[in-house]
């Protein structure tokens, strides 16, 4: 039997986010959108419907449709100075989740070292341990902005090493890995011949850069061939029920085995959730959609922001440049708070719905009093966690004046 670590983040989800009259603040997709909405979005009004409803339902292309691949191969062409990335070097899934599977799967087993970086979700890590690799966090830290720090990796190392997995940007902390980090990771793995996987599942929503500062490319934009990127329809672009992502990569061969690998779990996709994901990356459908979830984005950071300033006594943060994703550390008399403890006092008394870091993303005390906020959910349910969230940090974390 295969000995895997209990996937917490999706085990605590499960079991809390279906309490009744929760206002989820823990959702890490941008707020969710239907098949009308798409429509109502899409800047050509001549544009074919989003499904062809006489279309036979047969599996339809294994791999997926020649329009979603190429749709998806435009997408991580952004910002690229490489040849123009074919369709052919993409596979469709269900949801990144399956991709970032199938890839670990396919590349890694007992033997290999894998480098990922932490905090990340879990599956990152745990998915290549359970394949009987050897895995090496390599930690972010707050000094840094919570950016990798590249000179570690030489410590991390080792002759065995066969792939780096990264997340840009990062769930839990909505941080960047800039352009320059990038190429710094790339100069590093290309002698040693070791593969990046790069779980891009919150790109492009780099909503929230300084001024001047660029939105990253994809990892598959840097000339290097061996790098991969996973990624989905779920989280930048709302659509996390047609559970439809992708794995794409340079090196043909790569993508050739994980089809392979992908044959015994997937023959292919769902032929509906296809046509939405066609649809929904047409041209004239993605700027629209990217730019309602980008504005959705920057206008419910800044309502955290300023909530984050008002309680700054008990509450503190990196502010997050990206993603849907923000990890606040709240603490009592200065001493963080038992955050799963908080968590579901919190839930009980105010129906506020958050996660706890230290079972989450946390192995041992790494993340004590750390909570993660998912704030690209409908800003009116933002506008009616927040005050209530606030009663309770007042009632229970700060001094009574
Ligand atoms: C970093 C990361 N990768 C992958 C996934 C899986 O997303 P999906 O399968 O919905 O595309 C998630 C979901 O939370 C995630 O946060």
């Amino acid at each position: 039997m295969v000995k895997i670590e209990p996937f917490e983040v999706e085990q605590w989800m499960d079991r809390l986010e279906t309490t009744p009259g929760s206002l989820n603040v823990a959702e890490t997709c941008a707020a969710s959108v239907s098949v009308d909405d798409l429509i109502q979005l899409c800047e050509d009004k001549d544009a074919a419907s989003p499904l062809l409803l006489s279309r036979k339902l047969t599996y339809g292309a294994i791999r997926g449709s020649e329009a979603l691949r190429q749709r998806v191969a435009s997408l991580l062409d952004r910002a690229s100075d490489a040849e123009p990335l074919p369709a052919d070097n993409v596979v469709i899934t269900q949801g990144a989740i399956a991709a970032n599977f199938l890839t670990l799967y396919t590349l890694v087993g007992p033997g290999d070292h894998v480098i990922c970086v932490y905090p990340t979700y879990q599956q990152l890590y745990s998915v290549p341990e359970s394949l009987g690799s050897e895995v090496s966090l390599w930690k972010l830290k707050k000094e840094n902005g919570y950016v990798p720090d590249v000179r570690e990796l030489k410590g991390l190392v080792q002759a065995n090493t066969k792939m780096i997995v990264i997340n840009n940007p990062n769930n839990p902390l909505g941080s960047t890995i800039p352009r320059a980090i990038l190429e710094d990771i790339v100069a590093f793995a290309r002698p040693k011949g070791i593969i990046i996987l790069s779980d891009e599942v919150y790109s492009p929503l780099y909503h929230s850069l300084p001024a001047g500062v660029e939105a990253p490319p994809s990892i598959l934009a840097l000339g290097y061939e061996k790098t991969i990127a996973t990624g989905s329809m779920s989280k930048a672009f709302a659509l996390a029920g047609i559970r439809t992502g992708w794995i794409a990569s340079r090196d043909k061969s790569i993508i050739d085995a994980v089809a392979a690998a992908r044959d015994y779990t997937t023959i292919s996709v769902s032929q509906l959730d296809d046509q939405v994901a066609s649809y929904a990356l047409s041209r004239p459908v993605v700027g629209p959609l990217l730019k309602r979830n980008t504005e959705l984005a920057r206008a419910n950071l800044g309502l955290l922001s300023a909530w984050v300033d008002k309680y700054a006594e008990v509450c503190s943060w990196v502010k997050p440049t990206a993603g849907t994703t923000a990890l606040l550390q709240f603490r009592k008399d200065g001493v963080p708070v038992d955050d799963a403890s908080f968590v579901l006092d919190l839930l009980d008394k105010t129906k506020v719905l958050v996660m706890p870091a230290s079972p989450c993303f946390g192995l041992g005390k790494d993340f004590r009093g750390f909570v993660r906020m998912g704030y690209v959910c409908e800003t009116a349910v933002l506008l009616e966690a927040l005050p209530k969230l606030g009663r309770y940090v007042e009632e229970t974390l700060m001094a009574k004046k």
